[in-house]
Formats: structure tokens, sequence, C-alpha cells
């Protein structure tokens, strides 16, 4: 199949399945142990059913939002993976510059194959980073100080990946980056004469933010020997505390899954938080994030804004976790498949039908902006929302008993990020490359956290 008549994000993953090597296809499609909350994060979407409206005027329509305060031309980032440079040769930079020209935030993984400094020189925009805590706090502190002076606008920190969980098809396959010349692998790699003779043409083939940079690893290759080697097993709140004052830029803590994690995280001085239970690839059994969603809205949603990762493979999954709540959403595989299958140009086609999708189940719900789209689009909202009506409901009631004749009082609004945001959408722009530190407070997103 080729590019044009790719319609869905499924299409992609076809291709790239037949395009990269087994053992990198196998690495982004997997989830931990048994796969449960990997499958239930897909399936908990499809469980979540939308209001059909009609004759609504749905004319001049617009996706476009902010994340901690950046203009974004609808509400998703790249999410960071790991080891996208065995996607595509140079995968990091072809998805960064996809997502720059399409106005979506891309985040470089600390266990990229590309570095930092690679991704800043082949862009023009800021990226944000994604760190991963390692025992060595010099190191931790380096990466800090390279993604700020490579004027990355966001630092995303991963609160979920101390430990690696296993992935049964990254044991047999003998995950590494380069593989290693073994049978099964040179037999694989036969059959992906595309992906090979561009790993002949690039020099980044292995963790590009770690080699060179670190002493005493030995096999600098595997992801799994290097975490278990070399994250901070004893990362913990206070740690957020010492990154957030080495960054001093917009942070955002990734891996929240838990209401009470959540209001910790809220008090901790991030910008936001991202929902997440990594793609169903660390604790399998966990919730599917997108369940988790409306309840950690509810807990914190007016205190610090609420983003959402796990499972988002169309537009119509954007549009029920923004209904849900959430200012924006985080893509993994949706990208990454697009990057697999054609580099760049299918990044770039994973986000446009990501945009058309998102755009027309907007219109079809009855809404002509992302801002004001929210529970009353949904078929059944979330029990916390329907606590909230039912309070509203009695307390209106007994208002009304009481004071038979009497003007009514206005009803409390719910907390729930659910309201429009139309005013916080317009409120914030988006810097050009400049170090978070430089950027001035007037632009954090404060007004933004509050939707
Ligand atoms: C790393 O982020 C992984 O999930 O493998």
């Amino acid at each position: 199949m080729t590019l044009d008549k790719v319609t869905n994000i499924s299409d992609l993953q076809r291709i790239a399945r037949r395009r990269v090597p087994r053992m990198f296809y196998d690495y982004a499609d997997s989830g931990a142990w048994t796969e449960s909350t990997y499958r239930d994060n897909s399936d908990a979407f499809s469980r979540i059913k939308l209001r059909q409206r009609v004759a609504r005027k749905i004319d001049n329509r617009s996706v476009a939002t902010t994340m901690v305060g950046q203009d974004v031309s609808m509400p998703v980032a790249l999410a960071p993976v790991g080891m996208t440079g065995m996607q595509h040769p140079d995968g990091e930079i072809h998805a960064a510059r996809a997502a720059e020209k399409f106005g979506v935030p891309f985040t470089l993984s600390t266990m990229s194959i590309c570095s930092i400094e690679e991704v800043a020189k082949a862009t023009s925009k800021p990226f944000w980073f994604q760190l991963y805590v390692m025992r060595d706090r010099g190191f931790a502190a380096d990466l800090i100080a390279r993604a700020k002076a490579a004027g990355c606008s966001a630092l995303v920190l991963t609160l979920d990946l101390q430990i690696l969980a296993q992935r049964n098809k990254d044991v047999k396959n003998g995950l590494s980056a380069p593989p290693k010349p073994t049978l099964a692998n040179m037999i694989n790699l036969a059959f992906k004469p595309t992906w090979c003779l561009g790993m002949l043409q690039t020099r980044n083939r292995t963790f590009g933010n770690i080699a060179g940079h670190v002493k005493g690893v030995e096999d600098m290759s595997s992801l799994s020997d290097w975490t278990n080697s070399q994250f901070d097993p004893t990362l913990d709140w206070e740690s957020v505390e010492w990154i957030k004052k080495h960054w001093d830029g917009p942070l955002i803590l990734k891996g929240v899954n838990d209401v009470e994690d959540a209001k910790i995280a809220a008090g901790a001085g991030a910008d936001a938080i991202i929902v997440s239970n990594h793609g169903g690839r660390q604790l399998d059994g966990a919730a599917a994030s997108i369940d988790m969603l409306a309840p950690i809205v509810d807990a914190v949603g007016d205190k610090i804004e609420v983003h959402l990762d796990s499972g988002i493979r169309s537009g119509m999954d954007i549009f029920k976790a923004v209904a849900l709540g959430a200012k924006s959403t985080f893509i993994g595989r949706a990208f990454i498949y697009g990057l697999g299958a054609a580099g760049e140009a299918g990044v770039t086609k994973a986000l446009q039908m990501l945009r058309k999708e998102l755009d027309i189940t907007m219109a079809l719900a009855g809404e002509t902006n992302i801002a004001n789209v929210g529970h009353h689009n949904l078929l059944v909202p979330p029990a916390t929302a329907r606590k909230v009506q039912q309070a509203k409901a009695e307390s209106a009631a007994t208002t009304t008993k009481k004071s038979a004749g009497a003007k009514p009082k206005t009803a409390t609004k719910p907390k729930s990020a659910a309201k429009p945001r139309a005013a916080a959408a317009k409120s914030a722009s988006a810097p050009k490359r400049q170090t978070p530190a430089k950027r001035p407070a007037a632009t954090r997103s404060k007004s933004a956290a509050k939707s």
C-alpha cells in the first residue's frame, strides 16, 4: 500500500510491520507481561459513546489550543519514545521535523538514538525533552543542562519507569541498538533493505544522549541493561523538587495514573501532568489511562493542566480525551507507525489523519471549537460529573422549596476541566527557540492550567 492509499493509523501500522526490523517493530507494538493493560488502553476508548448533535451550524471550526502555555495546532504532542531512530534511520529528526511543520510539540526521549544536539541542529523550533533520572545525578543534571542549551521549551519528567517491566517479545528478540549480528537478525534484516541502506548512511545507531557521555557501561546497546543498571529506583517527590530547581522552565510530570499521586503531583509545582500508564508497557493490570482521566481531572483539574497519553489511535480518541477533561493528548505508537512506514512523510500523514478525524468528530458532535468540548459531548458523563450534576439539581430543588417565589440562586460551577476553555486557549503564545529560563513568567501557563 502506498501512502496516498492510507486512510487510518492501522494502515500505517501494517506498512511499518513490513519495513521495520522485527525487534524494533515489536518493541513499539508490545505491552508488559500479558499485555492486558496495553489492550485495555484501546478497548476503554471504544466503550465511551458520544452524543450525536445536528443542525448546529458547524462551519468555521478550530482544533487549535495550548499546552503549558504554548500554541499547538491541535491537542496533540508527540510522546517520548525510546529508540525512535531505530524505527527509521535518524527517526527522531524526521519526527521532529514533521511535528514542527504541523505545529505540535515533539518530545525527545532520553533513550533516543539521535542526541539532543543532533535534533536541535536539524530543526528550527524548540522541541521538548523527556528525562529519565539516573542514579548518577551528575549525569541527570548534565542532561538537563544540555536540553536547556539546545533551547528545549519544556521538560517531561517520566515517573513510571524507575525500573523496566518485562516485555516478552523484547527478551525473545534480544532487543539492542544496533541489532547484534546473530543469524536470526541477519535473516530478518535481509528483508528490510531500505532500512539497512538508510542505517548505513547515518552515524546515529546507538543511544545518542548517552554514548560518549558516560563511562563504565559495558553494553551500551541494551536498553534493559542500561535501565536496570543506571535508572534511579530511589526517585521520589523530593527528587522532583531537585529537577524542578535544576530545570527552571515548564515542567510536565508523565506517568500519573492514580488520584492520590495526581494530588501530590499538583502540589509539586509542575505545569502539567500526563495521565499515562506508559502505553501499557509498565504495570500490567493497571487501569486504562482514559478510565483514570475523569477522576484525576475532578481532583486536580482546577490546579494543574492535565494531559492524556496511552491508547490514542484516532482523532475520535483525542476528542473523547478532551471531552473527559484533558487539555491535550500525547501520541506514541500512532506516530511511530507513520515513521516506520515512511519517515517524515509518514509522521505527517499520521498527524493529518488525526486532525481530520478530530475535526469531523467535533463537527458531528455539534461543536466548532475544541475549547468548548466537554462532558456534555458524552452520552454517559463520567460518574464524577454525574455526582456534580446531581448535587446541583438537589441544591436547586432545596433552594426552590425554601424560597418559593424568590429569585433562584446561581448554581455553583463544577471544578472539572470540562468547562469551556476558549479564554484559556487564547491566552498564551508559543515561544521561539530560547532557553526556558529566559521565558517570561507571564507566559507560564497558569491561566491554561486552570482550564
Ligand atoms: C521506554 O520508555 C520504554 O517504554 O521502553
